[in-house]
């Protein structure tokens, strides 16, 4: 593939570039970057993040272990090499780490400077979020956060806020448009599509995978949004987690919380919620929610498309309902009032994934439920709905001992696995308790999640 792309304010130009190379590898091998470290290669801690934007964009932290090089096309990525000025002059998050004391091992620092530089570019406060995904092995956070709030008083520097003036050619591989990528996919059914990559990439530098012929939608930008209306709630499926846990926001706000703790910031910006439903994860977290909200999937096969309900896409492990050359176009959502809670539990608070993910939306009238929707990732191969706790529940009243009842029902929604993240015994005690917890939230006898700070 040819490539074009900005490298800390140079036009660089690459011809035949082969589309798996990860940006990681790249610029430490080819072009002897070694600021960008490579530690878990995996996503997991940020020592190879570099900032990357669009010409009309903001600053973005990513992950160069998983980045792969195409995603660069069209981009300015700015390495640790170039986030001082061109005279050498220390970025302000650079001279704050050095009088904070924020520099412990040149490790993980590089990648701490370029979260810190994204962030102080985009007005960030929240520093414990945006470095959530960054790993400092001696734990030496407290330094760092002071450094990046005393940063965060410097303006941006110039040569971070000037546009880039990048032009970079269309190519067949990298469509710009739905239309272009159905065209493309039709013809090209047996491709791997790359969105964002997280899991992709993992593929590539875990598995060694060869991937024949690839796509990246990175840059399909007309499936990259959030369209609210009166009636629905509508998402391209090239939104990044970052971008919707925004726009969801005053709709489902514990969907929201839930996005936050969705991977880490790096994580957030290149995960797309197309990639996030179309790998079939039974431990993804956007599915439980927006099965438990009604949502819909729409697909795409060259001209054709078609709608189903969220949770009839997931048939078994492994296995959903997509034929070769048909990809996630969108998800809607019916707008309805906000009785969504969603509960993740994971062994870490941030940056891991579920072992068990409930995800509850019930509505109450009169003291009678009259309508539930439930379900749960972690629980079972895919992500599935509780039936026999939904049925429990409907009709009956509000009270501790239909709830009792339910949790007993749901029982027999699921036969969890014991793995590495949960027992099932565990698994199927914290689903139930997670229905307890829905229940005294509501009843005021309980915190909410959403007004739990970590
Ligand atoms: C460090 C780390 C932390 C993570 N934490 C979480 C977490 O907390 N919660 C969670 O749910 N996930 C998590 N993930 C998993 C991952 O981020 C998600 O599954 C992600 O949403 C995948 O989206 P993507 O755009 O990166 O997809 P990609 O990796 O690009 O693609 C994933 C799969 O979907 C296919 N695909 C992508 N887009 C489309 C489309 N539009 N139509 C059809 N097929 C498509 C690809 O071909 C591929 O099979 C984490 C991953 C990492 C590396
Ligand atoms: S090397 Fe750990 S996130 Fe990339
Ligand atoms: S800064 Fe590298 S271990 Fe803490």
């Amino acid at each position: 593939m040819d490539i074009t792309f900005l490298l800390n304010g140079e036009t660089v130009a690459l011809r035949d570039a082969h589309p798996t190379t990860t940006v990681l590898d790249w610029l430490r091998e080819s072009r002897g970057l070694k600021g960008t470290k490579e530690g878990c290669n995996e996503g997991d801690c940020g020592a190879c993040t570099v900032m990357t934007r669009t010409p009309d964009g903001p600053w973005q932290a990513q992950n160069a272990c998983i980045l792969l090089l195409p995603h660069l096309h069209g981009r300015e990525v700015r390495t640790v090499e170039g986030v001082a000025a061109p005279d050498g002059t220390l970025h302000p998050v650079q001279a704050a780490m050095v009088a904070h004391h924020g520099s412990q091992c040149g490790f993980c620092t590089p990648g701490f400077i370029t979260s810190m530089a994204a962030a102080h570019a985009n007005g960030a406060t929240d520093y414990n979020d945006k470095l959530a995904g960054n790993l400092c092995r001696c734990t030496g956070y407290a330094p760092i956060v002071r450094a990046a709030e005393a940063a965060a008083q410097e303006p941006v520097p110039p040569h971070l806020t000037s546009p880039s003036s990048l032009s970079a050619q269309p190519q067949p591989e990298i469509p710009e448009s739905a239309n272009a990528l159905a065209e493309w996919y039709a013809a090209h059914p047996e491709a791997t599509l790359i969105a964002g990559a997280t899991d992709v990439g993992l593929w590539v530098t875990k598995k060694l995978a060869d991937l024949g012929e690839v796509a990246f939608l990175h840059r399909v930008t007309d499936l990259n949004f959030v369209d609210v209306t009166e009636t629905e709630i509508r998402i391209g499926a090239t939104t990044p987690i970052a971008a919707l846990r925004e726009a969801i926001a005053p709709h489902h706000p514990s969907l929201a919380e839930l996005f936050r703790r969705y991977g880490s910031e790096q994580v957030r910006q290149a995960a797309t919620l197309g990639g996030n439903i179309a790998n079939g994860s039974p431990i993804g977290d956007s599915p439980p929610a927006l099965i438990a909200i009604g949502a819909t999937l729409h697909l795409r096969h060259g001209d054709t498309r078609r709608s189903l309900p969220l949770e009839d896409f997931f048939i078994d492990y492994g296995k959903q309902d997509r034929a070769p050359g048909e990809f996630v176009e969108a998800v809607s959502i019916p707008r309805q009032p906000d009785t969504l809670r969603c509960y993740k539990l994971s062994k870490r608070f941030d940056q891991d994934i579920s072992a068990v993910c409930g995800c509850f939306n019930i509505t109450v009238e009169n003291g009678t439920v009259t309508q539930a929707r439930i379900a749960f990732g972690g629980m079972a191969g895919i992500p599935k709905r509780a039936a026999a706790t939904e049925a429990a529940l409907t009709g009956n009243p509000w009270t501790e001992a239909t709830i009792e009842a339910a949790a007993t029902a749901l029982a027999s929604d699921y036969q969890p696995l014991s793995d590495m993240r949960a027992s099932a015994a565990y698994r199927m005690e914290a689903a139930q308790n997670m229905l307890r917890r829905y229940f005294h939230e509501s009843q005021g006898t309980a915190t909410s999640v959403l007004e739990v700070q970590p």
